[in-house]
Formats: structure tokens, sequence, C-alpha cells
């Protein structure tokens, strides 16, 4: 099973958005999926229309007082599934202040879902914290949408740089792609050309501007779903095709 975590530590900048079509893309492909949202603002399952009758709490499953599977739920996708996330995972941290091998915990939680699921997809929220440290640790993507501005490069190069601190973070791949690119403003395009040195990407993904993406709180779903062939569609598409060669 691979893992892939949609992660960055500013805010807004697209990783849910992104963690939804790249699952449901990945479900379509035959590629049995779980989409794990690791933020209290449990945005992921929402957008793919899934409403939890029984809430439970997620953080029992870092207590290990819940199995996973009482927590998965079915998506109208076939192979694609979510555990959603709830306000109890703002006590995470704390929990995972007290391990010693927070690490380590979240690899044998990732293990119970591994025999049913090819891929496990993690939306994070935005911040550096114990669980990312976590998932730098037990991912094997880190994907990592970008606005296309300089500072956002920069952040970029900070990540890159930060995940060498650790041994054990210096194998995660890291894929970076660009979000809400409008091709008219020049400072995107610049964005994107300086971005070939800075990623070292010829051809960078980069997700328009689109307001069929915003449409997804509309839909509850994937765009894919309601707008296949708009651009941002077919930008999704291109992204999965970058990671589906490092999924199989
Ligand atoms: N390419 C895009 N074009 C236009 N709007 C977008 C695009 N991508 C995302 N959005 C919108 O931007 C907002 C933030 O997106 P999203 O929730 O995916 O970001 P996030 O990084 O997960 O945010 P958070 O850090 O709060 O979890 C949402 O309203 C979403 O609909
Ligand atoms: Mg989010």
């Amino acid at each position: 099973m691979k893992k892939i975590a949609f992660f960055n530590v500013k805010g807004g900048v697209g990783k849910t958005t992104s963690a939804v079509n790249i699952a449901w893309q990945a479900a379509q492909d035959g590629v049995n999926t779980l989409l794990w949202d690791l933020d209290p603002q449990s945005c992921a399952s929402w957008y793919l229309g899934v409403d939890d009758e029984h809430p439970q709490k997620s953080l029992n499953l870092f207590k290990g007082k819940m199995p996973i599977g009482k927590l998965r739920l079915h998506t109208p996708q076939p192979r694609l599934s979510v555990i959603p996330a709830d306000l109890s995972l703002r006590k995470l941290e704390l929990l995972l202040a007290d391990q010693e091998k927070s690490g380590a915990l979240l690899q044998k939680l990732t293990e119970d879902v591994s025999e049913r699921n090819k891929l496990l997809i993690f939306d994070c929220a935005p911040a550096y914290s114990k669980l990312s440290e976590s998932l730098f640790s037990s991912c094997d993507i880190l994907a990592v949408p970008l606005l296309p501005s300089p500072l956002s490069l920069r952040s970029y190069q900070q990540l890159r740089e930060f995940l060498q601190k650790k041994k054990t973070w210096r194998r995660v791949q890291l894929q970076p792609f660009f979000t809400m690119v409008d091709r008219r403003r020049k400072i995107h395009n610049d964005v994107l050309e300086d971005a070939k040195n800075i990623i070292g990407d010829e051809e960078p993904v980069a997700i328009p501007y689109a307001s069929d993406l915003e449409k997804m709180g509309i839909h509850r779903a994937p765009i894919q779903t309601f707008a296949a062939s708009s651009q941002a569609a077919k930008a999704y598409q291109a992204l999965w095709q970058r990671l589906r060669t490092d999924v199989e």
C-alpha cells in the first residue's frame, strides 16, 4: 500500500480539494483507495457526499480504543472509502506529545488497512506538528499544493530543507504542484517559470483557478462527476498520472 499526504503548512491552498479529487480519480482508475481526513475541520468526507450518521471520536483510534474499520465509511464511488475527521482530533497533538514513538503509532494504524487498500491518502491540517512529522516518516509521497507566488516557492524550499533534518524523513518523495493558477496573470506565469529551477520540474502540474472547483461545495462531489471535461478536471487527471506511476 502506498501512502500520499496532501501537505502544506499554509491554509486554504487546495489540500482538501486536491486530496478528494485525486482519491476519486484513483478509485475510478481501479485502485482501492482510502481517504483519511486528519483535519478536525472534517471537509474531505463532506466533499464526498458522506454523512456520518453515527459519528465516532476518531481520537479513539489513536488511543487504540477502536479498530480502524469502525470509522471507515463508504462513499458513492466504488473502491473509495473515507475515515472522517471530527473535533476530537484537536486533542491529537497532546496525545502524540506523550508518545515517544508517534511515527510508529501511525505506521501501525496504517498497517491495519493495508490489506484492503492499495492507496491511502491523507488530508492534513495546515501546520507543522507531531502528526505531520509522523506522516513525513511513514508516507511515500508528500503532495504539496502551492499557490503561484514567490512566497510559496520559498516555503516549499523551507519544507524541503526541513525534511533533511531527520533520516526517516529524507526518503519521502515530494510532488509539488500549483493550484489556483491564472495564466492571464504575469506573476503566475513568472512563478511557474522560476519553479522549473526550484522544484526541478520542466512541466509542473498547474491546477487552474476554476469556479468549478469551488462548486464542489455545492455538489458535494469531486469535480470529475459534474464537470469532467473542464480544464480543472483535466489538470487533476494530469496530477493523478504523475502520482500513479509511484503508486503502482
Ligand atoms: N483551483 C482552485 N480554483 C478555485 N478555487 C479553489 C481551487 N482550489 C481550491 N479552491 C477553493 O479554495 C478554498 C480552499 O481550498 P481547500 O479547502 O481545498 O484548501 P485547504 O488547503 O485544504 O485549506 P485548509 O488549510 O483550511 O484545510 C475552497 O473554498 C476551495 O473551493
Ligand atoms: Mg483542508
